[in-house]
């Protein structure tokens, strides 16, 4: 406790003349964080068809950008910022890691010439609350210099064991945070496993059924399991313990859309809002995914018509219903409310 703000100074700006923090992160939908190489040009020039289509746009800066392109990256991010209006699409980048050359000039150059349109940070690689606590006075102190009128988030990538080990820490370290990215690829690295894939699970890790005695041939079923529920999970409980939103990261994979699908809706039904995409086939399935099925939608809107004030006990085609499964049906359909918002055909299939 002693290394922690006071209740009453733990939403106070941290600079005279930044804005105030957000009591709770802004309702938005963002099923998927769409990620874009700004130094290309060729890329930059089909902002405006990504903006149509995703509900984040995110510059990345950090892996995947060869060293010598980190600088063109940046400045191709911050032209395609000022080029483009995004409208109700958020725009974030992902900045180099604290430990790089080039992190402190991806901020000091970024927030000054974008920070009015950029909404969110992600932050690669965070170990501890102090790396939060660094950049959110940064980003204070820069705001309060350029006139940035709304606070920029921080979103963390959970992608190290360390991190991992400091989650509640990582999520409860500023009212900046707005959610946190599962990173396997650099998870796996960094924990040890025996895995050189982005995410999804792996042929060897599973369960064998029993032996059932008249069976002689060997022909005992295995069974593939999720290498990330257990991460997931504790991201999940992590993030809304502090009222942050969780998300799956990446699916390296482009070939196996199957796969894909599965990986995005473990995190779906664990409770993520979103994953990322990295490819254009990769953001018509984050779409199908994070959006409410149909099916359950009419559920849940039957749900909450048989129980006007959420609460007593009723059955519905042969199912109890009671205060819980209200709110797990109000979950469902404030999320399809959002969905229908930005999306005239699902609004008509959610009938909403
Ligand atoms: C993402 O950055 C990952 O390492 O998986
Ligand atoms: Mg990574």
């Amino acid at each position: 406790m002693a290394h922690t703000r006071t209740p009453s100074n733990f939403y106070k700006p941290l600079a005279i003349g930044a804005p105030d923090p957000y009591r709770a992160q802004p309702v938005r939908l963002e099923r998927m964080i769409h990620f874009v190489p700004p130094h290309i040009e060729k890329i930059r020039a089909k902002i405006p068809e990504i903006i149509a289509e995703a509900d984040v746009v995110l510059g990345n800066l950090e892996d995947a950008i060869a060293a010598d392109a980190k600088e063109a990256a940046r400045a191709g991010f911050i032209e395609m910022a000022r080029e483009n209006e995004f409208g109700g699409t958020g725009l974030w980048t992902r900045i180099n890691c604290l430990n790089s050359p080039w992190a402190l000039d991806d901020i000091m150059e970024i927030v000054p010439a974008a920070g009015n349109k950029l909404n969110v940070i992600m932050l690669p690689k965070v170990e501890g609350p102090w790396d939060i606590h660094y950049l959110d006075q940064l980003l204070a102190q820069l705001e309060a210099a350029n006139g940035i009128a709304r606070p920029i988030g921080i979103h963390a990538i959970l992608e190290t064991a360390q991190g991992v080990n400091n989650i509640e820490d990582i999520a409860g370290a500023s009212p900046r945070m707005h959610g946190m990215s599962l990173g396997p690829a650099d998870l796996a690295a960094s924990r040890g496993m025996k895995t050189t894939r982005v995410g999804g699970g792996h042929p060897g890790y599973g369960v064998l059924a029993d032996r059932d005695g008249s069976n002689k041939d060997d022909t005992r079923a295995f069974y593939q399991q999720d290498l990330w529920h257990f991460t997931i999970g504790r991201m999940v409980d992590a993030c809304l313990h502090f009222g942050l939103k969780p998300f799956y990261g990446p699916f390296g994979d482009f070939s196996d859309a199957d796969a894909c699908e599965a990986q995005f809706r473990n995190a779906y039904l664990q409770g993520c809002l979103g994953a990322w995409s990295l490819h254009p086939s990769q953001l018509a399935i984050a779409k199908k995914v994070f959006s409410p099925d149909p099916d359950e939608v009419a559920f849940a809107k039957r749900i909450i018509a048989a129980m006007p004030d959420g609460t007593g006990a009723v059955m519905i085609d042969g199912k109890m219903q009671d205060d819980a499964t209200w709110k797990q049906a109000r979950v469902i359909v404030d999320l399809a409310t959002l969905v229908a918002e930005k999306d005239p055909d699902r609004a008509a299939l959610y009938d909403l």
